[in-house]
């Protein structure tokens, strides 16, 4: 038997508690199905790491977990002891660049038995996915400050667009609307108002589209595409996004399913040079961080989607089947957290999704 060696980094708050929770399931689902997971644990990309070592992640992390077959990642940021920028520039978004995690995919559905904050809306209603550009755009390490401390003071960061990097997140993205059954592409743009670098994001789109005439596609700036999550959410199947317009969406599609936090996310390097990493959508949540109550949905659904990618298609889709068969006996009766309007805890919904495997 194969053995798939997981880096596992639950980073802070609320990681701590639902990585556990996702282990859990994918113990099961390891179990169920054969197949041979080897967890190795490592306490950095995480502001504890910081307070101890004065930086987020030791030298030699690339050495430590660039040779592992996938990432299983909680979640990292606390903002009262080091500054966001800092944590995230030292851990997670040096993991998306170094490791060429150029595609961010976020699947968005409305589950059975959690309710939508959007008036009538049924599961199938929402189901699709988030296609987010993830090393590039306008998280750009490019700009400065001048005139520090005076009343000339500027500050500048550039947006940056390569034609590899829009090309290439324009083809998984039109790649993966062609194997859904509605074969619908949506790209966000705002070529109106950002007028070099969206216009040109459209132009690439428009180039990409001639090699998928089964694909209907259409563009929405993105002001308006917010408006349309929200009013017609049913009218989407892959929706592509520059890194910051994905970032948005991708918070936004969860929140019309009823929660943020039952949202995976897959950073991924399709070419499979480096790990992929998998994490939740929603971040380290110090309001609630050590009150046991964090949904672990979405750390469980990112494991569901690190199997698929690990090979295990049908181990994946199972953990989902799990998730969905919990979350259907609905309100009063399913072991829901407290931001799906329940009183249980992280771990017996997490339990729960285990036992169901
Ligand atoms: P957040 O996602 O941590 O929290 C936003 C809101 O959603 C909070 O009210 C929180 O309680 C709730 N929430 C989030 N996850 C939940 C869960 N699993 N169950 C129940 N409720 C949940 O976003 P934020 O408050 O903007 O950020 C907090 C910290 O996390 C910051 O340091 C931020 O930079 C970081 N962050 C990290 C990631 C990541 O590691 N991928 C993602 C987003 C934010
Ligand atoms: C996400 C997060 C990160 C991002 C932050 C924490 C840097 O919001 O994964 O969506 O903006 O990409
Ligand atoms: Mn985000």
């Amino acid at each position: 038997m194969t053995q798939h060696r997981i880096a596992v980094i639950a980073g802070d708050g609320i990681g701590k508690e639902v990585v556990p929770e996702g282990l859990r399931a994918l113990d099961a689902a390891a179990r169920k199905f054969g197949i041979d997971l080897r967890f190795d644990e490592f306490d950095f990309a995480s502001c504890d790491y910081y307070a101890k070592h004065g930086q987020m992640m030791p030298d030699d992390w690339k050495d430590r977990i660039g040779g592992h077959d996938a990432i299983f990642f909680g979640a990292v940021g606390w903002p009262d002891t080091v500054p966001d920028h800092v944590s995230l520039w030292g851990s997670l978004l040096k993991f998306r660049r170094e490791f060429d995690q150029y595609v961010n995919l976020r699947p968005c559905r409305l589950m059975p038995g959690v309710p939508s904050p959007l008036a009538n809306r049924k599961p199938g209603d929402i189901d699709f996915y988030v296609v987010r550009e993830n090393t590039e755009g306008e998280y750009s390490s490019v700009g400065g400050r001048m005139y520090e401390g005076t009343e000339r003071e500027i500050v500048f960061q550039e947006s940056v667009f390569s034609r590899k990097g829009v090309d290439r997140i324009l083809k998984f993205a039109f790649d993966l609307a062609q194997r859904r059954p509605k074969k619908h592409l949506t790209s966000a743009t705002k070529s109106n108002g950002i007028s070099i670098t969206m216009p040109y994001w459209d132009e690439r789109v428009e180039a990409m589209a001639k090699s998928y005439p089964d694909v209907h596609w259409d563009k929405f700036h993105i002001d308006i595409l917010t408006a349309h999550f929200v009013r017609h959410p049913d009218r989407f199947d892959v929706v592509v996004a520059s890194n910051l317009f994905g970032d948005i969406l991708s918070d936004l599609g969860p929140a019309c399913t009823g929660t943020i936090a039952i949202a995976p996310s897959a950073n991924i390097n399709p070419e499979r040079l480096y790990p992929s990493l998998f994490e939740p959508v929603h971040g380290s949540a110090p309001d609630i961080a050590g009150k046991g109550i964090a949904n672990p949905i979405g750390q469980i659904w990112c494991g569901a989607m690190m199997l698929e990618h690990l090979g295990y298609a049908e181990a994946g889709a199972a953990v989902l089947a799990a998730i969905e068969k919990v979350l259907a006996a609905g309100p009063g009766h399913a072991p829901l957290t407290p931001d799906m309007g329940g009183k249980a805890s992280t771990q017996d919904l997490g339990k729960a999704i285990a036992d169901a495997l």
